[in-house]
């Protein structure tokens, strides 16, 4: 949708940052809170200031004692035969390999988690992770302890931010999208007993460390969003733990992301095979 039509379609008034905090602090959010927030721009009609507006609400509604966190995913250890979205021609996968730029804490950008997490990873102060595809970002008062420890196996298992989060109580922020985006149901696919857990998937890249650059290698499951929304919806239906309400045009969700992951492991036990 063009921006365009995100005018065209707004209902009443633009966003207002002003706005977002009410609406944001309606659905729970407190000042102290640690949040993952991941977000669609478009989806909460027009907003005056756009992904920055969205950013500053996010950490005024958390306050100077709260910490934000978000995804900061990119591409850092491009395996192209792997690729559908687009794929490239096989005559091409060695040139990518070789040349791909190497994982810069500063410098690369995240990649198809939108624009407000991006926004949030430029900003000053804002701390990210070191992986070459799975980092966060993170500001306030926990970021450090959140994001010091990123382990290049499993990279949203039990040595990664994500886990640091289940370890605090955070809260998940859903705004404007649905739980196909929870990457905390990462971590329960790894607790959880079924049959992806097993395999591996074996990646390679480099990362800019200080002037330095150093090839690293890593594995981790072969792990499946697919079926994220339908476990979201019965964890919502079934718990009842999680607190929807409207942050501009978007619907917000907002749940303890313990209760989650923990549902998330039963869930995905029941519903994925096993191994045999
Ligand atoms: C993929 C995804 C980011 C797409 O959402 P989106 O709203 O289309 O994209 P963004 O958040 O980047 O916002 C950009 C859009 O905002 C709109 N926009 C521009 N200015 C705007 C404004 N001031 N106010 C509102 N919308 C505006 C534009 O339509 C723009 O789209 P365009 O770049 O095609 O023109 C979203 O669906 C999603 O999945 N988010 C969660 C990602 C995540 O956390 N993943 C975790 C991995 S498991």
């Amino acid at each position: 949708m063009s921006e365009g039509e995100v005018v065209a379609s707004t209902p009443g008034l633009p966003l207002t940052r002003r706005r977002a905090v009410e609406e944001l602090r309606a659905l729970g959010i407190t000042p102290g809170t640690t949040m993952l927030v991941h977000t669609s721009l478009r989806s909460l009609g027009w907003v005056v200031g756009g992904a920055e507006t969205v950013v500053l609400a996010l950490e005024e509604a958390v306050g100077p004692t709260g910490t934000v966190v978000m995804p900061a995913f990119s591409l850092s250890a491009p395996e192209p035969s792997r690729w559908v979205a687009p794929p490239v021609p096989e005559a091409w996968w060695a040139t990518i390999r070789r040349d791909w730029p190497p994982f810069d804490v500063d410098l690369t950008p995240t990649r198809g988690i939108g624009v407000v997490p991006e926004t949030f990873r430029r900003q000053r102060g804002t701390l990210r992770s070191v992986h070459p595809t799975t980092s966060f970002c993170a500001r306030g008062p926990l970021a450090v302890e959140l994001l010091r420890e990123h382990s290049l196996d499993f990279g949203l298992g039990e040595g990664s931010p994500l886990a640091r989060l289940y370890d605090r109580g955070a809260h998940v922020l859903l705004l404007g999208v649905d739980h196909s985006t929870n990457s905390s149901l990462h971590l329960a696919e790894y607790r959880a007993d079924w049959v992806g857990r097993d395999r591996r998937q074996e990646f390679a890249g480099r990362i800019v460390r200080g002037d330095r650059e150093e090839s690293v290698r890593f594995e981790d499951i072969e792990g499946t969003s697919d079926d994220f929304a339908e476990l979201g919806r019965e964890f919502e239906s079934s718990t009842g733990a999680v607190t929807v309400g409207r942050v501009g045009a978007a619907t917000a969700r907002r749940m303890e992301q313990r209760p989650l992951v923990d549902y998330g492991v039963r869930w995905l036990a029941e519903h994925r095979p096993r191994a045999a």
